[in-house]
Order: C-alpha cells, then structure tokens, then sequence
C-alpha cells in the first residue's frame, strides 16, 4: 500500500472499546426491548441471537477487515481495496453510500437521542412522582408537541458529538468511549441488580428467554435481521473507519467477535433491566415505541429511589447514543478532511452542522409538520427512517458482504482476516452466500 494510513487507535483494546461503544445505542437500549415485547419475546431474541452468529458476526467483520485493508477514509479504502485485486475504483461508492448512511440515520438518530436527554433531567427531578398513566402520557405528547423543546435537545446532542469528534481520535473519541463505555455498563448493571429485587424478575426473565415457536413469522424474522445490522452498526462506514485505524497485527476475528459479544450482552442486560420493572408494575411488554418513554417513566414514578433509577436508566440511553453518534460523525468527517483538505475542527462542525440541519426537519415533523405527508404517506421523519431503515442499510449491508466475498481476492482476504482455514471458510460462505440471501429476500418481502 503506498499511502500512509490516517490514523491509529493507541491500542487494540481502545478499538474494541470504540466499536463496542458504536455497537451499543438506542437500537440495544431503546429498540431491542420493545421490538421483543412486540414480537413475542424468547423466540424473537433466540432468531436475533442466531442470525447475529451466523450473518452479523460475519458482515461485521467483512466491514472492519475492509477498512483496515484500505487504512484511508472510507471512500478512498474501497478504492484502494477494489484496485488491489483488480476492481474498477467506482466500488469506492460503496464507501460514500455508507456515508450518505450515517448522515440521514444520525439525522434521525439524534432526535430520539435529545428525548432520552429531556428525560434525564425530568427523572433525577422527580418529574414522573404521582402521575398516573395518562399523564405519563400527557408529558410525553406536549413534550414531543413542543419544537423549542426538541429542537434546543436535538442541537445539545449534536453541539456534544461535535465537540468529542473536533478533539481528534487520541484527544476527541478515545477520551469519550473510556468514559461512556465502562458508565454504560456499570449502569445497566446497577438497573439490573434492582430489577433482580423486584416481583416481576421471573416474570420477565420468562417473557425474555422462553421461546414460543409459534411466534416465529416472516416478518420477525426480518426484524430480527435488519435489527442484527443495525445494532452492528454495518454499512454506515462506522467500522470502515474504526477498522482503517486498527493496528495491523490484531485479531479482526477476536475483535469481531468481542464486540458482537459485548453488543448482544448489553441488548440482553437492557431486557433484563426493563421487563421485569414492567411485570412488577403491571405495564404492558408490547407498548411499541413509546415502551421507554411512555411506559417505564411510570415505574420510576411509583418505585422506591425511582429518581435516581430513572434518571439513571435515561443517563445510559444517552451515553449509549453519543458512542453511536461519535462513529457516525467520524467516517464523514476523516472523508471531508482528506477529500477536501479541511482540518478535523472545522470538518467536525461543519459535518455535524449539516447533520443538524437536516434533522430540524424531523424535530418539526413530530409537532409543525406532522399532516404535512409527502405522497400522501410519509412525514419527513417516516421519510428518512423508512429510506435508512428499509433501503440503505440492508442495500449497503449487502454490498460490503458480495464486494467481501465475491469481488475481493481470496487471497487478500485471507491475509487479512487470519483465520483458521475452517472458520474461514466459514466466513467466506457466510459472506457469500448466506448474507447476501438474507438481504435480498428481506429487500423482496419487504416491497411486496
Ligand atoms: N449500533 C447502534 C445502535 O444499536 C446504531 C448505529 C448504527 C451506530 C450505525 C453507528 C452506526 O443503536
């Protein structure tokens, strides 16, 4: 490779820690929990778990092993890659549709991240003491209805992410995930210990882990899939980018796998943490969406030291997002800074000030927009969650697994990867043809 590399954790373990830290958001916190209640518990999670092992895992690492074959920001590591094993360069697009990826999704992204911060505040206050159901509900609905309110949250988070990523990888990133990562599981284990305490525990470890067979339907299925993607954080060009500053001589697959592991367990632990509060309390697992927001605040509200568990229980979601925020601002701007010769400072804010930009237009969709369809079907915000949620991420999810599999040199790979010949052939079929599979049927059932 004739270009230097342009950057580099100051160890493999701060690499796993970064990736974890992208890995672990509001998708283990906030929406694994409530797409299990709503999809029938335990055999949702046992789908979610397989499919993690034998596709996640797999992508993931395609991912990482491209970012650090390349070392370049991402466009550029696809370029270098494809050329390498006698690709035309336009699979460098690939890169920049990760790109585009990570921009709409933390548009949407840090909205939802703002609420939980909202919230924080609202727990550690005391706000949820004495409200019964329907005010719960009532604070959710006016807060959400209220653009100052979302709108100063949306540009906290933002201002915060924008902050972390300006200071540089040594400076900026690994200072954050050293104190976000480590908080992040020291809190869900606090919130799990008290929900060990409560009359619901077995209730919700029952709800959690006992799989009905009924319950397995094309749909969860694909759920589960899109939701494997997603908590991996694949194809928004987050693990091109952590992979381009990984040291040469550590274990892709040991990393992998440590980071799937720690994902999967924190999902779990948030499981753990929150049906049993909602069992204890008489709440229902199937509430959707609103499961973090309109349902547990109640809990907080009647349970002993609710304060502080609340807030608590808010404090991780937000910790847990800005990892996630972090790594989807830093494949962009390591682009803007090489691409276009602009210093990480200015490429920070910049970036993160478009990213902004782009998202006030779903803070408003939820309140001064809300009739406001386009085609008679999306708001703005249904727009962008639909087009990253059922478009982007599988299609670019897809991709990474055939350019890995298919267009990439056997040869390469196999360098890079450093696997037993047996795992990694068992990889390679994954990549080949499991993954892609997967993709095409969830992109077919899914637009018929
Ligand atoms: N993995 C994150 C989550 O589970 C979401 C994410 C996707 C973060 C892509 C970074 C990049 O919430």
């Amino acid at each position: 490779m004739t270009q230097s590399r342009i950057g580099q954790w100051s160890s493999r373990w701060l690499f796993i820690l970064a990736a974890t830290g992208s890995a672990v958001g509001l998708g283990n916190i906030w929406k694994f929990p409530y797409i299990t209640g709503e999809n029938g518990g335990g055999m949702f999670v046992l789908m979610y778990l397989g499919l993690i092992l034998v596709i996640g895992i797999p992508v993931l690492m395609a991912e990482i092993m491209l970012g650090r074959r390349g070392g370049q920001s991402p466009v550029k590591s696809l370029e270098v890659v494809a050329q390498e094993s006698g690709q035309p360069k336009t699979w460098g697009w690939l890169g920049f549709a990760g790109i585009l990826t990570a921009f709409f999704l933390l548009s949407i992204y840090s909205v939802i991240a703002g609420w939980s911060a909202s919230y924080v505040f609202r727990a550690f206050s005391g706000a949820f003491a004495g409200l019964d159901a329907q005010q719960i509900v009532m604070m959710y609905d006016s807060f959400i209805a209220n653009p100052k309110q979302l709108m100063l949250w949306h540009t906290v988070f933002m201002g915060v992410t924008a902050l972390i990523v300006s200071r540089g990888l040594q400076n900026g990133v690994e200072t954050a995930i050293q104190i976000l990562v480590p908080g992040l599981f020291i809190i869900l284990l606090i919130l799990v210990g008290y929900s060990i305490t409560t009359p619901g525990f077995k209730e919700g470890v029952v709800f959690l882990f006992k799989p009905d067979f009924s319950m397995i339907t094309a749909s969860s299925f694909l759920l589960a899939l899109g939701q494997a993607f997603f908590t991996l954080s694949i194809a928004t060009a987050s693990m091109l980018i952590y992979g381009a500053y990984l040291a040469k001589n550590a274990s892709i697959f040991k990393a992998g796998c440590s980071i799937a592991v720690l994902d999967t367990l924190s999902a779990l632990l948030a499981g753990l943490a929150i049906f049993p509060i909602v069992y204890t309390y008489g709440l229902l697992p199937d509430e959707g969406v609103g499961l973090v927001f309109k349902t547990l605040p109640l809990a907080f509200g009647e349970m002993p030291y609710g304060r502080m568990f609340g807030g608590l229980f808010f404090l991780l979601l937000v910790f847990a997002a800005l990892g996630s925020s972090i790594s989807m601002v830093e494949p962009i701007v390591a682009w803007v800074t090489q691409r276009w010769n602009i210093v990480r400072v200015k490429a920070s804010w910049l970036v993160a000030g478009l990213i902004w930009l782009v998202g006030v237009g779903s803070v408003l969709s939820f309140n001064v927009w809300q009739d406001y369809r386009l085609f008679g079907r999306w708001n703005y915000y249904e727009l962008l969650d639909d087009l990253v949620f059922m478009l982007l991420l599988p299609l670019g999810g897809l991709l990474i697994a055939i350019f890995a599999g298919w267009f990439m040199k056997r040869q390469f790979s196999f360098a890079e990867l450093e696997m037993p010949p047996a795992l990694y052939s068992l990889w390679r079929f994954s990549i080949r043809f499991l993954a892609p599979i997967a993709v095409i049927v969830l992109v077919i059932v899914t637009f018929m």
